[in-house]
């Protein structure tokens, strides 16, 4: 079992596959950032599968593969299957931008990807173009409808909220996700990179108050790995999830860590601790020695994000961790 030197017991890695991207949401990445070919440093799938088989011997169960955008890794449905396999992983589930998922889904269902959560921030075509900085809403809705049929266990609609989200967008993304069965989940935005830190803030917790008032929505809870606090209907047909990692931290409950395509565990989304796992595998350690660096690794997580500090800004981007 793994626990942190706060007690707090991890069982959810996020594992991301790569930190390049097809869009550049204006909270997450500049335009002008470059990437090129998938370089050396990255783990091999064979070193994530290690490192997952690690983690998994210690009772982490749930993997989250992220990105950047994941699915512009090569071969990620083979990483997918590889991950599924790994005996004591009993959920394991995507978080994607969209762009290809009409092109994926299929595979990525059979390979054992059981839940996707998928960023969509508005349904207003020109928002989306302005806000990913590219026209991308027809591909994304035609991603969703291609998911849709495929018997994933769950789908959840990522909206990150900015200070010109008006009430009509997220009514009209409410009745978007209750004719399809979608988990709607908004997202406070977090001052990780500059691109976080220039996107203005706003609070959700009146947004939660109103939806509550409106809709007749009661405290709920909802299956998956992460910080999200749900209301839902009385009839429990729609759920929506809010994650309030400025307004009201859920770090008490962290129970997760992050290892970034480099092989970098990060130990928490809002500070820079850091374990070099890419050194340590790359260098013949054993799972042992491995698994030594990961619990003194834990011992210093966080208890906390850090974000309110302005004194000590995060420099890493978002699209390092994806999220
Ligand atoms: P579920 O398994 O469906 O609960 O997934 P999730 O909500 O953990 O994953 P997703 O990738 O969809 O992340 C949604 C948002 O939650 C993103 O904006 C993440 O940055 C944010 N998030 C996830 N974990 C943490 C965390 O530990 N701290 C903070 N501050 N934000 C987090
Ligand atoms: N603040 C909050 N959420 C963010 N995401 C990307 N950048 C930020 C940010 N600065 C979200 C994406 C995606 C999820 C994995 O992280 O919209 O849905
Ligand atoms: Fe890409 Fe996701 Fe960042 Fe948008 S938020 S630029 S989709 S990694």
């Amino acid at each position: 079992m793994l626990i942190d030197g706060s007690g707090r017991h991890i069982s959810y890695l996020r594992l991301s596959v790569t930190d390049r991207c097809d869009l550049r949401c204006t909270y997450c990445m500049p335009e002008g950032f470059q990437s090129d070919d998938e370089p050396r440093e990255w783990l091999s799938f064979d070193e994530l599968e290690r490192l997952a088989g690690v983690f998994a011997r210690q009772g982490v169960e749930h993997i989250r593969l992220t990105g950047g955008e994941p699915l512009l890794r090569r071969n990620l449905p083979e990483l997918a299957a590889r991950l599924a396999a790994v005996p004591g992983i009993r959920d394991l589930s995507l978080s994607t931008n969209g762009t290809r998922l009409a092109e994926f889904a299929g595979e990525l269902r059979r390979a054992g990807v059981a839940r996707l959560n998928v960023s969509l921030d508005s349904l207003d075509r020109n928002r989306v173009a302005q806000i990913a900085r590219r026209d991308v809403l027809p591909q994304i809705l035609d991603g969703l409808e291609a998911a849709r049929g495929l018997g994933f266990r769950q789908i959840k609609i990522n909206m990150v909220a900015l200070p010109d989200t008006s009430h009509d967008e997220i009514e009209a993304m409410t009745e978007y996700c209750i004719a399809r069965g979608f988990i709607l989940r908004l997202i406070e935005t977090m001052p990780v990179g500059q691109s976080g830190q220039n996107a203005g803030f706003i609070d959700l917790r009146p947004v939660m108050q109103r939806m509550r008032e409106q809709f007749g929505l009661i405290d709920g809870v909802v299956p998956g790995g992460g910080p999200a606090r749900y209301l839902v209907s009385p009839d429990r047909k729609f759920k929506i999830g809010f994650i309030t990692a400025i307004s009201q931290h859920f770090c008490d409950t962290c129970n997760r860590i992050r290892l970034a395509a480099n092989g970098t565990l990060h130990l928490c989304l809002g500070r820079d601790e850091a374990v070099d796992f890419r050194q340590l595998m790359r260098s013949g350690h054993s799972d042992t020695e491995i698994l030594a660096a990961l619990q003194a690794g834990l011992a210093h997580k966080p208890a906390r994000h850090d974000f309110g500090n302005t004194q000590h800004r995060l420099i890493r981007m978002m699209s390092a961790t994806g999220g």
